[in-house]
């Protein structure tokens, strides 16, 4: 079940938009996560070496000192002690590897986390919720959820900044193309900044147990050319008004949705939940786990609890009518 969810995730697309879907650390695609798969490279060479090394002496030592046919076998062989030789050998070369190693893991951890940004500088706040993620674009006023749209450059020109925060339990930010991980702490501001250099969509999770639907806290960063992203930042700042769908506005504003999400233009203020002003304009529901369609945002409304269970929506046990309504009203927040 967890796998074909898993699955079934990998495969949602947006449209037009290349998927970057193996998230694959070896396979980075901006400046963070070159500079992190460039050290696990190194850590892994020094330590394949020390593997190598060690492992022939042992496959050596069984060979040229096992028992023979008419060895003694109450003779022990010589014993060792005090070799001052042998003593610093094994203990100044695994402190100096140690050193290596610490030293410029250091060096690329200070490196990546003091780069200066580049002029044009996306700054996001990204707030990490039981099991959503929250996404603010404050220079633009906007306000989504789980699908981060950010531009990207092949020159590295565009940079985004997250400051990381959380509403309840700790969480971590991970887009293995982009960068490593960093934490989502309450009551803590962690930063982050990612450089996509390809267009396209990259997926992530994640990172830090946070709850039973932790392994569906999954989250996407498309990346766009400077045009297509200021674009969607416009589509995303309307607020929308279709007289097609008065009646499952008219629902949607009597019913406790209006609680805990946002609408803009409506009376729905409420922020415990993802702002839902332009959820059609998502590519997936209840945090990537499925699809954007009409069929399954019915599913969802109608038993949230169904789809991902322990998840913080109630059902509200609507009816058919009410229901289909408020299905076409969200479905034309684009
Ligand atoms: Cu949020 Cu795990």
């Amino acid at each position: 079940m967890a796998i074909s969810r898993f699955l079934a995730f990998l495969q949602v697309q947006v449209p037009g938009a290349t998927e970057h879907r193996i998230t694959d650390i070896f396979k980075p695609l901006a400046s963070p996560a070159a500079a992190e798969r460039d050290i696990a490279w190194f850590t892994i060479a020094v330590t394949a070496v020390i593997f190598i090394v060690v492992a022939s002496i042992i496959v050596y030592t069984i060979a040229r000192f096992r028992r023979r046919p008419g060895d003694d076998l109450h003779q022990e062989p010589a014993q060792v002690y005090g070799s001052n030789q042998i003593e610093l050998a094994w203990t100044v070369i695994p402190i100096l590897i140690v050193f290596v190693l610490i030293g410029v893991t250091a060096r690329v951890v200070w490196s990546v986390e003091n780069a200066s940004p580049p002029p044009s500088t996306l700054h996001l706040k990204v707030i990490g919720h039981q099991w959503w993620w929250e996404v603010q674009y404050p220079d633009y006023g906007i306000t989504t959820a789980n699908e981060i749209h950010v531009p990207f450059s092949s020159d590295g020109k565009e940079a985004t900044y997250l400051e990381l925060s959380s509403a309840d339990v700790a969480h971590s930010f991970w887009v293995p193309q982009l960068s490593g991980k960093t934490d989502l702490i309450p009551n803590r501001l962690n930063y982050m900044w990612i450089d996509p250099r390809q267009g396209g969509v990259y997926v992530g999770n994640c990172a830090e147990y946070c709850g039973t639907q932790h392994a569906n806290m999954l989250l996407r960063v498309v990346a766009e050319d400077r045009s297509a992203f200021q674009a969607w930042a416009q589509g995303q700042q309307k607020a929308l008004a279709s007289s097609d769908v008065s009646a499952g506005r008219a629902a949607f504003e009597s019913l406790s949705c209006i609680n805990c999400h946002v609408i803009k233009g409506t009376k729905a203020i409420g922020k415990f939940g993802p702002d839902l002003s332009h959820l059609a304009s998502r590519s997936t529901l209840a945090a990537g786990m499925i699809t954007n369609t009409p069929e399954n945002l019915k599913k969802w409304i109608n038993d949230p609890q169904e789809v991902k269970p322990g998840c913080l929506m109630p059902s509200l046990k609507l009816g058919g009518p009410e229901l289909d309504q408020l299905v076409s009203y969200l479905g034309s927040l684009k």
